[in-house]
């Protein structure tokens, strides 16, 4: 994984951090405590995309650490919007992530959730059909009955809210199955929610040395009542890029 250079220059400045210093940057002690983290990467100018994909974005340091959450976690939290436009393929993390998963006393790859209303979902898709381990599907009573039935061949499906996602009975359902480090990558409009619920603990923010302008998409979509504070955890440098970690105030 140390195959590009990371420095902390916040809490404590630390040169070339090795994996192990990295991961305990990241890791959490108490895995009995339901924790929501979200990832993101953005340009300096606050388009978190590039012709409509974050690929533009994300260079070595980014990288990194988005593997490491996903190495970190129990599920991966995905909007089926993300899912569709970045176009994942199965959760399934390269052998070495596995092999750290795995001595760490976890399973080799996490569950892979998509968040879905309508549920677009092709359930002959390698993302379902190939999926290490049975995927999630988190929807809501009010998506179309046929979908869910076909999906069920193929994913567990968790309802969670009526007509709109109920985001604390989303997070609430997941720690139930035991899946208490929780881990989203986005996207926008999933991430709006998630915060306007108040269930997201942690915010990592990759702050990519680019200006984007267009009217590219934001980190996060919808409507806030108030502005939601954060308090810094820390800040690594890697370059021009840096990498953020907040919590968010409670
Ligand atoms: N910069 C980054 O780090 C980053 C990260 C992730 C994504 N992105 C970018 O963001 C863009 C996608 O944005 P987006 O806002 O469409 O992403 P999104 O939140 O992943 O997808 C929206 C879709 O996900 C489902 N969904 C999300 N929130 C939901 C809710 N509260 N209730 C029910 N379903 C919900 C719905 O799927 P259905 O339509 O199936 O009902 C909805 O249409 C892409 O261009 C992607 O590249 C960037």
């Amino acid at each position: 994984m140390a195959t590009v250079r990371l420095d902390s220059v916040y809490p404590v400045a630390a040169s070339d951090l090795t994996d192990d210093a990295l991961s305990s940057l990241y890791a959490r002690a108490d895995r009995s405590e339901s924790w929501l983290r979200v990832n993101f990467v953005s340009s300096v100018d606050g388009a978190a995309t590039v012709d409509g994909v974050s690929g533009g974005l994300g260079g070595d340091a980014d990288h990194r650490v988005f593997d490491l959450l996903r190495e970190l976690c129990d599920v991966v939290i995905v909007g089926a919007g993300t899912v569709r436009a970045e176009s994942y393929g199965p959760m399934r993390l390269q052998q070495p992530s596995a092999d750290r998963r795995v001595a760490r006393g976890l399973p080799p790859h996490p569950v892979f959730a998509i968040v879905s209303h309508g549920l677009d979902l092709d359930p002959a898709s390698r993302i379902l059909t190939d999926a290490p381990v049975r995927p999630i599907i988190i929807t809501t009573d009010a998506a179309p009955r046929d979908r869910r039935d076909r999906l069920a061949a193929v994913s567990d499906i968790v309802i969670a809210g009526g007509d709109e996602l109920d985001p604390v009975a989303m997070t609430v359902a997941l720690a139930e199955r035991g899946l208490t480090q929780q881990h989203c990558e986005g996207g926008p409009s999933l991430f709006g929610t998630l915060i306007a619920a108040g269930v997201v603990h942690e915010l990592c923010l990759t702050m990519s040395p680019q200006l984007v302008a267009r009217d590219a998409k934001r980190i996060a979509a919808g409507e806030l009542a108030h502005p939601s504070e954060l308090i810094l955890g820390h800040v690594l440098v890697s370059g021009n890029t840096l990498l953020l970690r907040y919590e968010v105030a409670r």
